[in-house]
């Protein structure tokens, strides 16, 4: 049983919840951005639905585990609960954030604390989990000290009925890390543009355009591994946050800046922050290739890469007979290191050389 105590953690003071908390509970919870990532919550949600709220509370409590409201200045600012220990001593967290308690790092320092309340309490472990798309949610588990421990393909079912995967993680006492900086951080603003081009993160609204750009054949041609089908691009475009927040690779639409149009798709992948080092890789539309585009995105994103990430090295691998991608390259000031021979297959037990470019940070 969790002792029901107080935490508090900075400016935040964690207590049970009580009746007086139910009309902000209710608009708390009577929220877009909560109704989409906790489809188990009534939508829209009332006030006797905060009062019930507040019962199951109760109930939890004396069932083992912990229900808190977070408050600032004595107002509630979130709710964050506990399940019940299991038999080894492993206990499951989850949080929301009143909308206008958000991005002030409400959600992390409870996460934090309660961990920390529960490793005092006998816990031996605690877990967390967050959907693909739930960047906010994601970025909490990292600042709070968990570990991504894997992902659960299809492990949740949404309101529409469409299946979400998860990511899950993992806290054990002792090795809760302080917050760190992203390695790839967003972009202030969301995007990069240069006037000419607009790089934003692919979404699943991108996948239909980027699943006819990979059948076009020139860029067929130069595809690595198996065919891939819509679905598995619209998968792919869901997780793009996830991707970019945990420092695993950056997936971007490239844009006309004039008509938003989709022109593209650029990312920076392979991402190994120990050699501080990354791989571009790009492909264009038929109708803008030869204006300079791609030039353009890849001057854009590395000049970017060099000013806002700690990446010293971005490295490209082009087909020997791929001028195209060749002048791209030189013209974004990238040089050639060498050659990986025999690197893609070709089909038929054929392989082709890999030329080898690179760009380093400027001194
Ligand atoms: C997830 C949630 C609890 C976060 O609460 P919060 O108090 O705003 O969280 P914090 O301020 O501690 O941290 C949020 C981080 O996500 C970042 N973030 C938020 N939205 C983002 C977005 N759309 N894209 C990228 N980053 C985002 C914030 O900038 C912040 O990171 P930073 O401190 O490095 O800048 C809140 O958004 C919420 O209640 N969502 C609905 C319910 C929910 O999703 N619960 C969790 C289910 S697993």
């Amino acid at each position: 049983m969790l002792a029901r105590h107080v935490i508090s953690s900075g400016p935040l003071v964690l207590r049970p919840p009580s009746d007086s908390d139910a009309e902000a509970i209710t608009r708390a919870c009577d929220d877009p951005v909560t109704a989409r990532f906790l489809p188990l919550l009534p939508s829209p949600y009332r006030l006797s639905d905060a009062r019930a709220y507040v019962e199951q509370a109760r109930a939890k409590w004396e069932a083992g585990g912990a229900e808190f409201a977070i408050t600032q200045d004595g107002q509630y600012a979130g709710s964050i609960g506990v399940r019940p220990p299991d038999r080894w001593r492993v206990a499951e967290l989850g949080y929301l954030v009143a909308p206008w308690a958000r991005g002030k790092g409400v959600a992390s320092t409870a996460a934090r604390a309660v961990a920390d309340w529960l490793f005092d309490q006998g816990v031996r472990r605690v877990e967390l989990e967050a959907e693909v798309e739930n960047v906010a949610s994601l970025r909490v588990a990292y600042k709070a000290g968990f570990r991504e421990e894997g992902n659960r393909r299809e492990a949740k079912l949404l309101r529409d009925g469409r299946p979400a995967d998860l990511v899950t993680f993992g806290r054990l006492p002792g090795e809760a890390a302080p917050p760190v900086e992203p390695y790839l951080p967003f972009f202030d603003g969301g995007e990069l543009s240069d006037g000419v081009v607009r790089l934003t993160p692919m979404t699943p609204e991108d996948a239909g355009d980027f699943h006819r750009m990979l059948a076009d054949p020139v860029v067929a041609a130069y595809k690595v591994g198996p065919p891939s089908s819509l679905q598995d691009h619209e998968r792919r475009c869901r997780y793009t946050g996830y991707w970019w927040v945990s420092g695993q690779r950056i997936e971007l639409a490239v844009r006309d800046a004039g008509s938003g149009a989709f022109a593209g798709h650029v990312q920076l992948t392979q991402v190994t922050p120990a050699l501080g080092q990354a791989m571009v890789g790009y492909s264009l539309m038929p109708g803008f290739r030869g204006k300079g585009f791609m030039t353009r995105t890849v001057r854009l994103l590395v000049d970017w890469a060099f000013e806002r990430t700690p990446l010293h090295r971005i490295v490209a691998g082009t087909e020997a007979g791929n001028v195209a991608s060749h002048r791209v390259l030189e013209r974004a000031g990238f040089s050639r290191e060498g050659v990986h021979r025999e690197m893609f297959p070709k089909g038929g037990g054929r392989r082709v050389d890999d030329l080898a470019w690179a760009r380093v940070r400027p001194s």
